[in-house]
């Protein structure tokens, strides 16, 4: 049965909530919307320059009404990369990736013929194993494919607010356990990359409060979320499925299509992204600093 047959809310329209609600009032950047519930692709401004803090207040309030904000055109060092990174908060060091050598803020991402797995494949938000994952990704794609590679992100305030109120009363209070092992052993080894002895384990709320909006969002993730605390296996697993299969749903979804030096600038705490690997046996590279988050509550 498909998501929009199984929960009527969802084909209904309006009661999905616009991410966006000041396009055209921002004074130094222009915001352009991709889609009406995530994502926006932002002009006006040199990510590898130093940025008023207006400017830097302006991408913030811009990410937050669309969850998802991207840049194009945007020629950065690893060094200019981590600066711009950084005037969002302190960084996060990755658990298992590897690091560009002298940058250990600044992860690499990167696919070619030799891969068996590449990064951010599946439904995810970044590192949501660790007790306080990160806020926020900003990354930059320098070698594209010939044609592929696209990332999808979803909005997970709207994935949430489309359940039924009997749903959102079950998902009350329930907590999960996102687990790191399974997704990041072996990820790495076509990198060079020798595993760590484990990676982090935490539990977090099923359903989050973002710190800035007060929304609730849904926050269970197909790559990292292995089971619903307090309920027996059989109904943790259904229960989850249903959630993964219902946050998928098309209309909480834009897609962004990369370019050389294109940024890509998400909000982990209320979207969800699945970087595409369709472009096998075709090169994908890129960096991304991650921003510190807070513990999800
Ligand atoms: C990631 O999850 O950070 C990777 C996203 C991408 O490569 O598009």
């Amino acid at each position: 049965m498909s998501v929009a047959t199984a929960n009527p809310r969802v084909r209904s329209g309006p009661r999905i909530r616009n991410a966006a609600g000041r396009a055209g009032e921002y004074r130094h950047i222009r915001v352009r919307r991709l889609s009406p519930v995530i994502g926006a692709e932002i002009e006006g401004v040199d990510l590898s320059a130093p940025l008023d803090p207006e400017v830097v207040e302006e991408i913030r309030e811009a990410l937050a009404d669309n969850l998802a904000v991207f840049f194009r055109d945007q020629p950065m060092t690893a060094a200019q990369h981590k600066a711009f990174g950084e005037l969002f908060g302190e960084l996060h060091l990755h658990p298992a990736a590897p690091h560009v050598p002298g940058f250990p803020e600044v992860m690499i991402i990167a696919a070619d013929a030799d891969s068996k797995r590449a990064n951010g494949e599946g439904w995810h938000t970044d590192v949501s194993c660790d007790a306080e994952p990160p806020m926020g990704s900003i990354l930059q794609i320098l070698e594209c494919p010939p044609e592929g590679g696209d990332t999808i992100f979803a909005n997970m305030y709207a994935a949430y607010e489309a359940l039924s109120d009997r749903m959102k009363a079950h998902l009350d209070g329930l907590t999960a356990v996102h687990d790191g092992e399974h997704v990041y052993r072996g990820l790495y080894a076509n990198l060079g990359v020798a595993d760590k002895p484990s990676y982090p384990r935490a539990s977090h709320p099923v359903v989050r409060t973002h710190p800035w909006t007060g929304r609730k969002s849904l926050y269970v993730n197909q790559a990292f979320t292995t089971r619903i605390e307090g309920l027996p296996q059989e109904e943790s697993d259904a229960l989850l499925r249903y959630l993964y299969q219902h946050l998928q749903h098309p209309l909480f979804q834009c897609r962004f299509k990369w370019t050389p030096d294109a940024v890509a600038f998400w909000d982990n705490r209320c979207a969800q992204h699945h970087a595409i690997w369709d472009y096998w046996p075709h090169a994908r590279s890129g960096r991304r600093v991650t921003i510190k988050g807070e513990r999800p509550v």
